[in-house]
């Protein structure tokens, strides 16, 4: 037996579900499912795979929430970069004065960002680099003498869920109940493209976006935009991939209405789409990039906006601050747990090896397109969806009803539970869409054990939505 399985014997699982069922408020849970189905309580990470405190164990085929880029096994490494910093000063903030590991790390994101983006502002979180970023974007209009407070997000985007980044999410689902928000945000389409005429070729498609969104920058009057914000390949809607041209197409209409561009990398980045950064690899060219996640892999709480320099000397002269900041952006231990993150990926080649190995996670994913209730299959790097179908034999849509029956956990995701996989089905504006990003060391082993414990269950699922 491991010191693990020793371990793992020696929890008190049902004194665990107890506390935490009288205690633990988790997040966007339902916290009555626990009367149905015991709360799962995860104890080890290995690789990629998690273990729970029964000893199951997982293949986590969305790098826990989108961000173990580097997987479980790095305790070792990332613990002892942790407590050399501990040792020699386990916290300064980053007002006015600073620390080395704040330095090194900004250093080194303006290294691997692409061109020209090379000043770092640290954050504890996505939301918050988002809502950095929209600030930023207001403050800099405003010393250029402009009055600009919107932004233009894109619908079923997920940008966080402080009030502005939430403001800016295109999903009505998780906004209606706190509204009003803040004034000034709307949305324009995505670049979905499953359900749009047959006929209609990539180039129009892209047209009939830019001009999408030319009509919102003019309906809300340009002098007062302030930002463009969109991931370069949206996670929301189902791992949105632009079409030829958006990117650059978005951009000029940035330069011709002096809009900053924001790319919301907080999943993209490092790694997760074959480069360090999709922004590079899909010529977005922005102005300013929020990230996080991938930055520790998520084993240190760290965010990150970097700006050009363009954006950052209108804040560079005497006299003028961005007037923001928090107590937690760039706390030296997690910086240094971020820095320690990233060596290991230089050092596993990360991008290189997701850029490498692309091809065979689609073609195998593409292998489920035999299935029936396999509607598409999108997505770049190790960042797919599967959207399933939503309409049954004769093509007419299923009701709210059937879609809860057939995506619910019983019949979905907890026959992939049983198959050992951990992955996640949302309903995203209705339709249903499994989101595949396994933490970006997986390899044809983990893309074999996938791709089968999925075909099985899919086609369970087949049968049972009367496809065949
Ligand atoms: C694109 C994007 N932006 C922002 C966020 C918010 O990040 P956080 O949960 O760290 O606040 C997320 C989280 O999933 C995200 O996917």
């Amino acid at each position: 037996m491991t010191t693990t399985e020793t371990e793992i014997q020696h929890l008190d699982t049902p004194a665990l579900r107890d506390s935490a069922g009288a205690h633990l408020w988790r997040h966007f849970s339902d916290m009555t499912t626990t009367e149905k189905q015991p709360l799962r309580v995860m104890v080890k990470g290995e690789g990629c795979y998690l273990i729970d405190s029964e000893g199951n164990r997982f293949l986590d085929a969305l790098s826990n929430l989108f961000c173990v880029n580097i997987g479980y096994s790095y305790g070792e490494e990332l613990g002892q970069a942790a407590l050399a910093q501990y040792r020699e000063l386990g916290y300064h903030s980053n007002w006015g004065s600073t620390h080395p590991k704040a330095i090194e790390l900004a250093h080194t994101l303006a290294d691997l960002a692409p061109e020209g983006l090379d000043h770092v502002f640290f954050t504890p979180s996505g939301g918050e680099s988002v809502e950095a970023a929209w600030k930023i974007a207001r403050e800099y209009h405003h010393l250029r003498g402009e009055k600009r407070w919107k932004a233009i997000g894109r619908s079923m985007a997920y940008h966080g869920t402080t009030m502005g980044a939430l403001s800016i999410n295109g999903i009505p689902e998780i906004r209606s109940m706190f509204e009003p928000l803040l004034p000034g945000a709307s949305h324009v389409r995505n670049t979905k493209r499953l359900g749009r005429p047959g006929k209609e070729t990539e180039e129009e498609f892209t047209q009939f976006l830019l001009d999408d969104l030319e009509q919102r920058i003019l309906a809300e009057d340009p002098a007062t935009v302030a930002m463009i914000i969109m991931e370069p390949v949206q996670n929301h809607g189902g791992m949105l991939v632009p079409p030829a041209g958006y990117s650059a197409g978005v951009r000029a209409l940035c330069d011709r209405y002096g809009i900053l561009l924001v790319a919301d990398e907080t999943i993209t980045a490092f790694g997760r789409c074959g480069a360090w950064f999709a922004s590079e690899r899909y010529e977005m060219k922005p102005d300013i990039i929020t990230t996080a996640k991938g930055l520790s892999s998520a084993h240190a709480v760290i965010g990150a906006v970097i700006t050009t320099d363009e954006v950052y000397s209108t804040f560079y002269v005497a006299g003028r601050k961005f007037t923001h900041g928090n107590t937690f952006g760039g706390h030296p231990v997690m910086a240094a747990v971020a820095l320690r993150n990233i060596e290991i990926m230089q050092e596993l080649d990360i991008p290189r090896h997701v850029a490498a190995k692309e091809d065979e996670l689609r073609s195998k994913l593409e292998s489920l397109r035999a299935l029936p209730i396999v509607e598409d299959v999108r997505g770049s790097g190790f960042f797919y969806a599967i959207e399933l179908t939503s309409t049954d034999a004769r093509g007419q849509r299923f009701s709210d009803t059937e879609l809860a029956r057939l995506y619910g956990d019983e019949l979905l995701s907890d026959r992939l539970v049983d198959r050992g996989i951990l992955l996640r089905l949302s309903l995203d504006g209705g339709d249903p869409v499994l989101c595949i990003a396994p933490p970006l060391i997986a390899d044809s082993p983990e893309f074999d054990e996938l791709v089968d414990g999925l075909r099985d269950v899919l086609s369970a699922l087949s049968l049972d939505a009367g496809l065949v």
